[in-house]
């Protein structure tokens, strides 16, 4: 029998716990169409949209290949959002070919408290927008922003923007989430779930994507002594095999205290089948893939895919709920 690889965010039906992590191939319409439309994706998700488009930062603005010549390969990035605005994501998901039914996530990352008010007020009031919109990823985690700490490491920040947010009462439309930078410590898992506790029970909160980049992380180019990033004197967001680790520690923590009350999705190192198997292991219900699909393209998908369903048939899984959160303790 052939392991079945279907799985759910919240109540939205994914037919593959695959799609792309928000900032690789999702500012266009012709992106998130070759997204969407892959024949190994379970679901799309936008570039991290703000109200008004931005050109973000200066270029050279992505690197990745780290190292050449070591076995990890990975990303730095500080792209700056670049993105086409709020309207623009509204009007492709109301007009994208979506032959399969798939689920359409908006990501979302304003530069302020009133700013994510806003885009998420047009999100509500666009003209039956929760048909075509199914999830909206609140990424409260960019570490590009000159001068904007990351979010999610101001926990009094968070509390008051998370309180903003969801006096918003039609977003009890969508399934809603929120991307988290990656956590270090027992205590600011603690402190992370303490704030999103609340919204998980009373399913405002409906999934937690684990995680975002490492944040200003900094790179060398060894042969020319320099930075290989402009923005921030070098400093980026960092992804790819440096990542995956701390990423499945994080969706381990938060399956273990929120895993009863919304879903994780697993975000952070996965180029393999073994990677996402991994990742739901460790509690993920979705798996999102960025810098392996930045450097190798969309096909990379069904790679992973084909590899994830062999696993799991030489394993006797028939489906991801009988492995998904599973992982042993020594
Ligand atoms: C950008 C990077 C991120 O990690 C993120 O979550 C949002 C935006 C960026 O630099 O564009």
């Amino acid at each position: 029998m052939r392991a079945d690889l279907s799985t759910c965010i919240g109540n939205i039906y994914l037919p593959s716990p695959l799609y792309n992590a928000s900032g690789v191939w999702c500012t266009d319409y012709t992106q998130l169409d070759i997204v969407l439309n892959n024949i190994a994706t379970g679901a799309v998700v936008t570039k991290s949209c703000t109200l008004k488009p931005r050109e973000g930062n200066p270029n050279p603005r992505y690197f990745d290949k780290i190292n050449k010549l070591d076995a990890l390969s990975a990303s730095i990035n500080s792209m700056g959002l670049p993105n086409k605005g709020i309207d623009y994501y509204l009007e492709v998901a109301a007009h994208i070919e979506n032959p399969k039914h798939k689920p359409f996530f908006l990501s979302v990352c304003g530069l302020s408290v009133e700013e994510n008010l806003q885009i998420l007020q047009n999100v509500v009031s666009y003209e039956h927008s929760n048909r075509y919109i199914n999830g909206i990823e609140l990424n409260l985690s960019c570490p590009n922003i000159i001068g904007k700490p990351q979010l999610g490491y101001d926990f009094p920040a968070l509390t008051e923007t998370l309180r903003k947010i969801f006096e918003i009462n039609a977003l009890d439309k969508y399934t809603v989430g929120i991307k988290l930078p990656p956590y270090f410590e027992e205590v600011h898992w603690g402190q992370a779930t303490d704030v999103i506790e609340p919204y998980a029970k009373s399913s405002h909160i409906n999934f937690l994507t684990c995680c975002n980049s490492i944040g200003n992380g900094l790179v060398i180019d060894y042969e020319n002594e320099s930075t290989v990033i402009k923005p921030k004197y070098g400093h980026g967001g960092i992804g790819g095999d440096y990542i995956k680790p701390i990423a499945l520690a994080n969706v381990r923590q938060f399956y273990n205290t929120l895993g009863n009350k919304l879903d994780i999705i697993g975000c952070g190192g996965v180029k393999s089948g073994r990677d996402a198997f991994e990742h739901i292991l460790a509690g993920a219900s979705a798996v999102q893939v960025g810098t392996s699909i930045q450097l190798h393209g969309p096909d990379q998908f069904k790679l992973i895919f084909m590899e994830l369903e062999d696993i799991m048939t030489k394993k006797g899984y028939v489906s991801l709920n009988s492995f998904k959160g599973k992982l042993k303790y020594l």
